[in-house]
């Protein structure tokens, strides 16, 4: 993930202790402050080799004045924080997500690492699921929940979940079964959605057609309408079909005349949604089929499965790397954002759009 961003970005490193997570990220090309409340802690990491590449900040990340003194608000492009939000969640878990939540920069992400619990699992080599376990050896295990619901209530948005390992130890070798601790890791991104702005909302053919013909009313997605989208006409985006939950189209479509009706991606219309709520039941998803037009059985279809039945069977294989992606390893969540108005529209040239999040993109001006 670090080395697929841009470089000469800032980054703050909550809970640095003596570990060289913060040298690599300089050593990637991140400016990197690196923020830990324990001096000893700071005194040993700066004795790693290139620790001179890194700003070492002694401060509280908890402290009421933390924005006052020690870091920057909205200063930073990637939070990174590995064991430590799993520790001081502890203490306080609003103020936690808040904080890294304010270090960002408006369109900052954030990588936080913590220890992994899993449903039913009992055969790993720390503690039973879904407990923190103060005392015993290993990092607390939280599950994906307790990872991502304070960040996301901080206002963050959850980009990807993967499961992998911590890397080992000789402490963690010596531990029955020998592998290090599961760990979750979450990317959370900080977007502003603003109400002046122009969206638009990418819809695979035939279905955005479905949409501006007054047979769909209502668009399902895994993820929430962001509020702010509501009660907004936002610009219908038709893609050709493709694969199953993949978008055809690129992060950025640059501005264009629409050639012919044969443009593998086209504006179409505009489409208000007027309210979004989740589904919880197979039956409550069933009697909107008629509304949303999900065939049954497709990769859209409402599922209670999970993976986790796979990843149980395959966790001596977690390596500290690679990661698996956990998107469909949990039960699939589904949301209806019904249609309050829709028209079907022509244009004549295409503006610029860029991909802000899933299947949003932004109009660039
Ligand atoms: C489990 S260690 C993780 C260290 C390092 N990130 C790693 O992966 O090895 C948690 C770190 O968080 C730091 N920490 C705990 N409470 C803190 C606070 N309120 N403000 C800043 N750092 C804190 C501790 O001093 C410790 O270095």
């Amino acid at each position: 993930f670090i080395q697929g961003q841009p470089k000469v970005e800032k980054c703050i490193e909550f809970g640095s202790g003596s570990s060289c997570s913060s040298i690599y990220l300089a050593e990637q090309g991140f400016e990197v402050d690196a923020v830990d409340i324990c001096e000893v802690a700071i005194e040993r990491a700066k004795t790693l080799p290139n620790a001179h590449m890194v700003n070492w900040v002694k401060a509280d990340l908890l402290a009421d004045d933390l924005f006052e003194s020690a870091i920057t608000e909205n200063g930073y492009d990637l939070v990174f924080d590995m064991q430590c939000y799993h520790v001081l969640r502890l203490i306080d878990e609003t103020k936690v997500a808040t904080n890294i939540y304010r270090a960002l920069k408006p369109t900052g992400t954030a990588v936080v690492v913590v220890g992994a619990a899993l449903p039913n699992r009992d055969n790993d080599s720390v503690a039973p699921d879904g407990k923190d376990i103060e005392g015993k050896p290993g990092p607390p295990l939280l599950t994906l929940d307790q990872l991502r619901l304070p960040l996301e209530r901080a206002g963050l948005t959850t980009v990807q979940l993967s499961l992998s390992r911590f890397n080992p130890t000789p402490h963690y070798a010596s531990l029955p079964g020998g592998l290090a601790p599961l760990a979750w890791m979450g990317i959370f991104r900080k977007i502003q959605w603003n109400a002046e702005d122009a969206y638009a909302l990418e819809v695979q053919a035939p279905f955005s057609t479905y949409i501006l013909e007054g047979k769909k009313s209502i668009e399902t997605r895994a993820y929430a309408l962001p509020p702010t989208l509501l009660h907004k006409p936002i610009y219908l985006l038709e893609s050709q079909q493709g694969q199953d939950g993949v978008s055809s189209v690129g992060d950025f479509i640059p501005a264009q005349v629409p050639t012919s009706d044969t443009s593998s991606v086209r504006i179409i219309g505009t489409v208000v949604f007027t309210a979004c709520t989740q589904y919880t039941s197979q039956v409550q998803f069933d009697a909107d089929r008629e509304k949303h037009l999900v065939p049954v059985g497709s990769a859209y279809d409402y599922t209670v499965e999970t993976d986790t039945h796979r990843f149980e069977q395959n966790l001596n294989n977690i390596k500290a790397q690679p990661i698996i992606s956990m998107k469909e390893g949990k039960i699939k969540e589904l949301f209806a954002w019904e249609v309050g108005s829709f028209e079907a529209n022509v244009y004549e040239e295409f503006p610029a759009l860029k991909r802000v999040h899933r299947s949003f993109f932004k109009v660039v001006k």
